[in-house]
């Protein structure tokens, strides 16, 4: 790599779930930080000193943040994420990892049945409010933090607005889909600014992920 190439830049990766693919996925485009994970499992900013790349771990939730505010010039986010933070971040690349759907569920005993007034839990309360706003639909919306199936069980909510991967816990809480919302994977997200003095450098790992994506193996 080119002296003037030398900069380094700064890439989030989400904790969870994930990151294994993650990883997997930026090891294909010739950056690998397998092994260094695998050896410090705790540590939060691994670099590859020869590629000039410092990767952080950081929960999902933040990964917007640290991108809009140019602390990390990419970052690897759902979409679920994004759809719910509107941040101001320019997204190039749909990563093809993790996909999941958001939909609304109910107890399985209430389908059809007709509320004037509906309690809705979830995590995604803008997607939520946006969501039945578009459908002239007036909901109480209740923002938790996880467990989101419990709400119903409970009595504190009527529906819920989760992720759904494999539709195994909706199951196991007796909950079935009744709307879906919004399909999500994980995009690769970029700080605007950096986009701009950093192009040559940023372009080349769109392109390095563009092609794992496309199951191209490269040598960066
Ligand atoms: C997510 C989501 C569901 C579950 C869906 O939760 O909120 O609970 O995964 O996966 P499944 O359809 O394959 O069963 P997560 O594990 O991220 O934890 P959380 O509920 O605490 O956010």
């Amino acid at each position: 790599m080119p002296e003037r190439q030398a900069e380094r830049l700064t890439v989030a990766l989400p904790k969870g779930r994930t990151l294994g693919e993650t990883v997997a996925l930026f090891r294909r485009g010739g950056m690998d930080l397998s092994e260094a994970i695998r050896e410090e499992s705790r540590r939060l900013a691994i670099d590859l000193k020869r590629e000039g790349l410092r990767f952080i771990i950081v929960r999902p939730q933040d990964i917007p943040t640290y991108v809009e505010y140019g602390a990390a010039d990419l970052g690897v986010v759902g979409k679920d994420v994004l759809l719910e933070q509107e941040r101001d971040v320019y997204e190039p690349l749909d990563l093809k990892i993790g996909a999941c759907r958001i939909v609304v569920a109910e107890p399985e005993a209430r389908v059809g049945r007709q509320a004037t007034h509906l309690r809705v839990a979830t995590k995604y309360p803008r997607i939520t409010e946006r969501y039945f706003a578009g459908k002239g639909q007036q909901v109480e919306v209740i923002k938790l933090y996880g467990s989101i199936e419990l709400a119903p069980l409970t009595g504190l909510a009527d529906r819920i607005v989760d992720l759904v991967d494999t539709g195994a816990t909706l199951r196991e809480h007796g909950l079935v889909e009744v709307e879906e919302i919004a399909r999500a994977t994980a995009r690769l997200i970029a700080n605007r600014a950096s986009l701009k003095t950093k192009y040559a450098r940023i372009s080349a790992i769109v392109e390095a992920l563009r092609r794992a994506v496309n199951g191209e193996e490269t040598g960066r």
